[in-house]
């Protein structure tokens, strides 16, 4: 039987998942998608176009392909809604292509005003959350109060819903804070209605069908490792688990069932929001790469902090998803950058460190080896044996680190820009 793989982001998200799943889709039946929600930004560009999907899976520009919503998603049914009309505006009709999850969770209008409300009670300590919800949702997911797409077909869905709502309501009165679901409820519903016109599935016996019929699925992540609810930068994280075991409870499939998993990271590290980042460069080099990377969240627009590729954080990252083969994307960035640095370790109260302790509050001082830059325009090349000595000297000193292969190397944001470095072996496999 095949093996479902799985493409999770290594880093503190937005590592160019969406760039590479749409690369890859052609040679899959099925993109799954099997845990966090709206707030995830994917990015995809091709033909001229750049397109950002929150909540659809990333192989839905290629016509044919089964998009699949998992039970571990969260749904907000007006952002799902609006991302509908946006692929409608550009020729894509989706309906037939994308399959949801009955026992996905949706996201309420008082499950962002409940976001909001939290991250403003927390004032310096805020974890900087997308504000899309994603907390309050899962924390009713967990608690066993929440709402889920299965639900809207069913006679009381009205009442369960108003039952969480006023739920809610007396969460936030002890807030103090301002603002009424009732004042969202009306796209809202419409949003439910679009989301009763999709397919609704069993996604956990359709997925195993599918698998059992031969078909090669691709898992897709988002966030990333370093946001992993248990092994992330806790509190600074999301709510779901990022990680690889999360393909199995966020579609139903048994860890026998996992293949290749691919993990993709930047050639350099950016984080949205809060939190630790111990290589975080807040000075000119780090406005360079904003500027070069274009380093704005596709989700809330916020500028992405920036630094250098932290090596302990990545090798934690390839342990706790067993990662297979790296994806290293947006290394055409660091073009022109004269030297670069790689942290190897932290060191914390004269104490050398290799991994990150579990105090991420304590301050660290990245230590680094430093590699000479190249400044050859790399972002047309096609073929590994092309690209300048010193970046193929960057990709095996990491092979050599960390012991996997590096075998994709996104050089752009468009799927031209892409290297498959073992091309005779096939692109994943
Ligand atoms: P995701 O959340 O992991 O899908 O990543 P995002 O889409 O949020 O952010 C990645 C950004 O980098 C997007 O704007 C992509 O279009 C862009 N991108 C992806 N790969 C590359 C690359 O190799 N080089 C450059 N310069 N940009 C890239
Ligand atoms: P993709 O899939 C980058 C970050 C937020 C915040 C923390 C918690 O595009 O890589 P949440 O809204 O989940 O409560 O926010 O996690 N975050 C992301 N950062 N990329 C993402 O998704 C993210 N999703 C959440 O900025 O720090
Ligand atoms: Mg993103």
């Amino acid at each position: 039987m095949p093996k479902v793989d799985v493409l999770l982001g290594l880093q503190w998200g937005d590592e160019g998942k969406g760039k590479i799943v749409d690369v890859l889709t052609p040679e899959y039946d099925v993109i799954a998608r099997f845990q966090g929600g709206p707030n995830a930004g994917h990015s995809l560009e091709f033909h001229n176009i750049k397109h950002v999907l929150h909540t659809i899976p990333s192989g839905i520009f290629h016509k044919g392909k089964t998009n699949l919503i998992g039970n571990g998603v969260v749904i907000d049914p007006v952002i799902f809604t609006r991302e509908i009309e946006a692929l409608e505006e550009l020729g894509v009709y989706p309906r037939d292509d994308i399959y949801v999850s009955k026992k996905a969770h949706l996201i309420l209008p008082s499950h962002r005003i409940l976001d909001a409300a939290t991250e403003a009670s927390k004032g310096d300590t805020k974890i900087g959350s997308t504000l899309k919800g994603i907390g309050p949702t899962y924390m009713d997911k967990t608690g066993r109060n929440g709402l889920r797409v299965g639900d809207i077909v069913l006679p009381d869905f009205i009442e369960k819903y108003n039952f969480l709502k006023n739920k809610h309501r007396e969460i936030l009165r002890q807030y103090d804070f301002e603002d009424d679901p009732e004042n969202y409820e009306e796209e809202w519903f419409s949003g439910i209605e679009t989301v009763k016109s999709f397919k609704l599935v069993d996604s956990e016996h359709f997925i195993n069908r599918l698998i059992k019929e031969n078909k090669s699925v691709l898992a897709e992540g988002a966030q990333g490792t370093l946001l992993d609810i248990d092994f992330g930068s806790y509190p600074y994280v999301t709510s779901s688990n990022t990680i690889c075991a999360g393909a199995c409870t966020g579609l139903g499939i048994a860890p026998t069932a996992i293949g290749e998993v691919l993990g993709i990271f930047k050639a350099y590290c950016t984080r949205v929001g809060g939190g630790p980042f111990p290589t975080e460069l807040t000075d000119e080099t780090g406005a360079r790469m904003r500027k070069q990377g274009n380093e704005f969240g596709s989700t809330t627009g916020r500028p992405r902090r920036c630094g250098w590729l932290d090596l302990p954080a990545l090798k934690y990252s390839i342990m706790i998803n067993g990662v297979s083969r790296l994806i290293m994307t947006k290394a055409d960035v660091l073009t022109g950058f004269k030297t670069l640095k790689i942290c190897t370790g932290y060191k914390s109260n004269n104490q050398v460190l290799d991994s990150l302790p579990f105090d991420t509050a304590q301050p660290l001082e990245p230590l680094y080896t430093e590699l000479k830059g190249w400044d050859e325009d790399i972002s047309a090349i096609n073929n590994y044996g092309e690209l300048p000595p010193e970046f193929t000297g960057f990709i095996e000193y990491i092979e050599k680190e960390t012991g996997v292969p590096v075998t994709i190397i996104s050089l752009g944001p468009s799927r031209s820009a892409t290297v498959f470095r073992h091309p005779d072996q096939g692109r994943i496999s």
